[in-house]
């Protein structure tokens, strides 16, 4: 089994079919001598793609049984499809067929004002931007403020498809180490000042982080707003999990903290709530700054698809939001607590793992022994073992984190979570006994 290579080889392609040329500008490697080298932008250079979205194909094409810790996607039953194909017959007509307003359909930007209003990010029409999903909402922020060569500071582990896409920009990426209370704010003027430059952009997901699950401190929060006003640098504030905490209490929401703040640039989905397959999203951003959002989302797809916000908005509109994320709440609960038994039952002190709050993930590190294994390695033993994870190298920036890796506990019940680990624990013993035998030769 190859699966983890063949993406990672697909990456390195990429990697050497693009060449810096002296000049800087990117070029194609030519692979056959006589053929005249493709003219690529210099930013094709920053096209990395995501080991994360790959993992997607590559599980399709398995046909053997997995146990799927690997996406980040709600789970099949936690979707409510009944009640979706019954208002997409009612809301389905001809003016879901034509091209939409590119700032979003007014009955979803109504909607989603209205319910808001009731959550720590109530907000007004003048701000919002219904985008295609969450990727898109990063898309746009990277797109409006970096220029090639800025320093945008990730954290590190992070959700590397956000890194991807501010170096699809030009961005130089500075990577802040978190703790279990989220970004280690304190650390960041340090890490700055090393660099002797200014950040221009502040990436974070402040609440049951990807890949860590781990949430930022209130007076993190704090911090985190002061030094943005101090370096005039945006801070993209990517909170796709924030409606989803099921143990402690919320947290005020960085707009909260700072209503109205220009610098806040936030991103959210219904990809995690509802369901990934809608590309739905917004952006709530300051008010000065919604036509650019707009004249740039209108260089990219004109408008988010028509039928999919029809169908988000009436949702709402049924009332149905508040109820559905209630039982995902409950149901997320019961999943990460069976997991960490499952973990703890079969692996027991060779990992440790965070806890988080809320959210779709937990981060397993490797201990003792076990530490010497690459969880990339252990990715194809896994996957060929019947299990599928993210291995930590695929959530830096600069593919650190071999120790560890990313299990997402929504998307399983209980049971199959249990024979996952299971296998999980299987894959790690192989690759203990393939390291020590190997050290043996
Ligand atoms: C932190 C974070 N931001 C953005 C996204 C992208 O969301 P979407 O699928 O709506 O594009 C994800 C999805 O995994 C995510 O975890």
């Amino acid at each position: 089994m190859q699966g983890l290579d063949l993406i990672l080889m697909g990456s390195l392609a990429n990697a050497q079919f693009i060449k810096t040329q002296k000049g800087g500008q990117a070029m194609a490697v030519d692979h056959v001598a006589t053929r005249t080298p493709l003219p690529l932008a210099d930013r094709a250079a920053g096209l990395v793609g995501s080991i994360i979205d790959s993992s997607t194909s590559l599980l399709a094409a398995q046909t053997h049984d997995i146990v799927r810790f690997a996406m980040g996607s709600p789970a099949d039953e936690a979707v409510p499809l009944a009640e979706f194909r019954d208002i997409a017959e009612q809301v389905i007509n001809h003016s879901s067929m034509t091209y939409g307003a590119t700032e979003g359909e007014p009955v979803l930007l109504k909607a989603l004002v209205e319910y808001l209003a009731n959550t720590s990010n109530p907000t007004s029409e003048d701000r919002l931007t219904i985008t295609s999903g969450g990727m898109q909402g990063l898309d746009l922020a990277c797109k409006i403020f970096i220029n090639p060569g800025d320093l945008v500071i990730v954290e590190s582990p992070t959700y590397t498809n956000g890194s991807a896409t501010a170096l699809s920009y030009g961005a130089e990426l500075l990577e802040a180490p978190i703790d279990e209370n989220g970004l280690i704010v304190e650390a960041l003027p340090y890490l700055v000042a090393a660099t002797g430059r200014t950040p221009k952009v502040i990436y974070t997901i402040p609440n049951f982080q990807n890949p860590s699950g781990t949430t930022l401190s209130l007076e993190r929060r704090h911090q985190l707003l002061e030094l943005a006003h101090e370096w005039n640098a945006v801070i993209i504030d990517d909170d796709p999990y924030g409606l989803l905490r099921f143990q402690g209490d919320d947290l005020p929401s960085l707009q909260a903290l700072s209503p109205g703040d220009p610098l806040l640039f936030s991103v959210r989905t219904f990809s995690k709530i509802l369901a990934p397959g809608l590309r739905v999203g917004w952006v709530d951003t300051d008010p000065g700054l919604r036509q650019l959002v707009i004249n740039a989302k209108q260089a990219m797809d004109t408008c988010t698809n028509v039928p999919a916000q029809q169908i988000v908005a009436e949702f709402i509109l049924r009332g149905g939001l508040e109820n559905h994320l209630a039982s995902l709440r409950t149901e997320y609960k019961r999943r990460k607590d069976a997991m960490q038994k499952s973990l703890r039952r079969h692996l027991g002190d060779r990992i440790t793992t965070t806890d988080p709050e809320g959210g779709f993930f937990l981060w397993l590190t490797l201990q003792g022994e076990d530490a010497r294994i690459s969880t990339r390695k252990l990715f194809e033993t896994a996957l060929a073992e019947g299990v599928a994870f993210i291995p930590g190298p695929a959530l830096s920036a600069s593919g650190q984190f071999d120790d560890a890796l990313r299990l997402c506990f929504a998307s399983t019940t209980p049971e199959r979570a249990e024979e996952g680990i299971i296998r999980l624990r299987r894959a790690i013993d192989l690759e203990l006994a393939a390291v020590t035998s190997g050290e043996d030769a």
